[in-house]
């Protein structure tokens, strides 16, 4: 069967545009994230690299443009203490990442590193505080170290570990899901903390921070209700939200690699579910700040699975297959929609660990099929939304369905047009024509990101076989275009 869709696009729109910090990453100290991920352990393999950090990881990220980079957690920021990890690597002591599997942690990459990451990454740094374990004195020592410019004992220790000028950071998490592993507060008793943490989190001269709040989890409506009527819009530049896709249930949340039809339909709808949560917190949010000041940030997103048999399973490794990839892009494409409130996200995590980009097995990297999502997507950063409006077919399993087409376009400072397309429907074919209010448009090209199954992995052995290819099959005729959207993919198209 093959269904048609009218789809339009308002090119004439342009009130909201897409932050390019929807397109951020997160990088804890979990697993092979960063030590044996971003950061060698073993100094003389023979991967490209600057001092221990992978070079072949920064330039994939690169390319697809990653626009920032939070750190060090998650549940880890809430019981890091940033003066472990500066000075001498001899003399940082060597702790214990309680958080993740009780293993040693030797603070060799710490606050500069993480620093000399993001300038190698050419992005901005988005550092979570800690609020759990941490004192006010600590965080506001933490950013006088990192952004004063002036003399002082904390910034001469920062001249002296090498960074003469004020690395500047900017966005500044306020604890990290407090509701939880970062201390298990009502929200009540954590709003009162936000203030006063913040009021000590200080802006030097040149650069202003961007306080963020840790937000709700998943449909926690009354943590954001509280948080809303208690810290003023201009006490925070963000609020956070965590919402994990999850197959099946967190203790048994189902296998990355080897999975049936019904636990891809639970897996899309389970991601799709985000909407509901992101359309009913913004409404909280609408309420105490209707000028929508405040950034939703969606600071951690993404499918968690269980983690690859035979690894450590504290160590959060998963694959990546076809499934995860429209489960990204569907996000992204949701991301975009409510750009006018949601002005940062970061999936969970980028090296080994959940849903990856990039996954290393000593000097090799394979790149996931999420990674190649934000390789098509990328044209969205900071270009102007066009809203696009359509009525999606069903993609049906067994008595429940779900929107088999989710879309969205957006128009760069160039004028060049971008429709990122997803067809979750893993059989068939759906034909979309599309009009567009206020556009012309000469030339018209496709990229797709499908396979032959919804399980398809790259892999160590066979790393090429989820990428994106050329797309052709659309028809252009005038200013409209016919696109046939093969089932189970992503396309991108661009109009010049
Ligand atoms: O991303 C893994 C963990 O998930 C993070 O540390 C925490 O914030 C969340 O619960």
């Amino acid at each position: 069967a093959q269904e048609t869709v009218s789809m339009q696009v308002n090119a004439k729109a342009d009130k909201d545009k897409i932050s390019r910090f929807i397109y951020g990453h997160f990088a804890e100290h979990l697993g092979r994230c960063i030590y044996d991920g971003f950061y060698l352990e073993d100094s003389t393999m023979n991967v490209p690299k600057q001092g221990r950090i992978r070079m072949d990881i920064v330039s994939a990220l690169k390319t697809i443009n990653i626009p920032l980079l939070r750190w060090p957690g998650g549940c880890f920021a809430d019981r890091y203490h940033w003066s472990d990890g500066i000075g001498p690597k001899d003399k940082r002591p060597l702790r214990i990442n309680s958080t993740w599997g009780m293993v040693p942690e030797d603070n060799s990459f710490g606050t500069d590193e993480f620093l000399q990451l993001c300038n190698l990454l050419n992005c901005e740094p988005y550092i979570a505080g800690n609020v759990g374990t941490g004192t006010p004195q600590q965080m506001s020592d933490w950013i006088e170290y990192l952004n004063f410019g002036g003399k002082s004992a904390l910034a001469d220790m920062r001249r002296a570990n090498g960074h003469a000028d004020p690395y500047k950071v900017a966005f500044w998490g306020v604890g990290n899901e407090s509701w939880g592993c970062g201390g298990d507060m009502t929200p009540e008793y954590y709003a009162d903390l936000y203030k006063r943490y913040a009021a000590f989190c200080l802006n030097y001269p040149g650069a202003p921070l961007k306080k963020i709040m840790s937000g709700a989890n998943a449909d926690d409506y009354n943590w954001t209700e509280v948080s809303m009527k208690n810290v003023r819009p201009n006490q925070m530049w963000g609020y956070s939200m965590h919402y994990y896709t999850i197959v099946n249930n967190w203790q048994h949340k189902g296998s990355a690699t080897n999975f049936n039809e019904e636990e891809y339909f639970k897996g899309l709808k389970s991601c799709l579910h985000i909407e509901d949560l992101i359309n009913k917190h913004s409404a909280i949010m609408d309420k105490y700040d209707p000028q929508k000041k405040v950034s939703l940030c969606v600071d951690e997103w993404g499918i968690w699975t269980d983690p690859e048999p035979g690894t450590n399973g504290a160590f959060l490794y998963q694959q990546n297959s076809l499934r995860d990839a429209l489960i990204a892009a569907s996000s992204l494409n949701i991301f975009n929609k409510h750009c006018d409130r949601i002005r940062m996200a970061n999936l969970a995590q980028t090296v080994n660990v959940l849903q990856a980009l990039v996954l290393t097995q000593k000097e090799k990297m394979v790149l996931t099929p999420t990674y190649y999502i934000f390789d098509l997507y990328k044209y969205h950063q900071d270009a102007t939304l066009l809203p696009v409006s359509f009525f999606s077919p069903d993609y049906k399993y067994g008595e429940e369905s779900i929107p088999a087409v989710n879309a969205s376009a957006s128009k760069d400072s160039n004028g060049v047009i971008h429709i990122t397309l997803v067809n979750i429907d893993p059989k068939n074919k759906i034909t979309i024509n599309t009009s567009f209010n206020g556009a012309a448009f000469k030339t018209a090209e496709g990229q797709v990101l499908t396979s032959a199954n919804f399980t398809d992995i790259n892999t160590f052995d066979n790393p090429n076989k989820v990428k994106p290819a050329a797309f052709s099959d659309f028809k252009k005729n005038g200013n409209e275009l016919s696109i046939n959207l093969p089932p189970m993919s992503a396309t991108l198209i661009t109009l010049k």
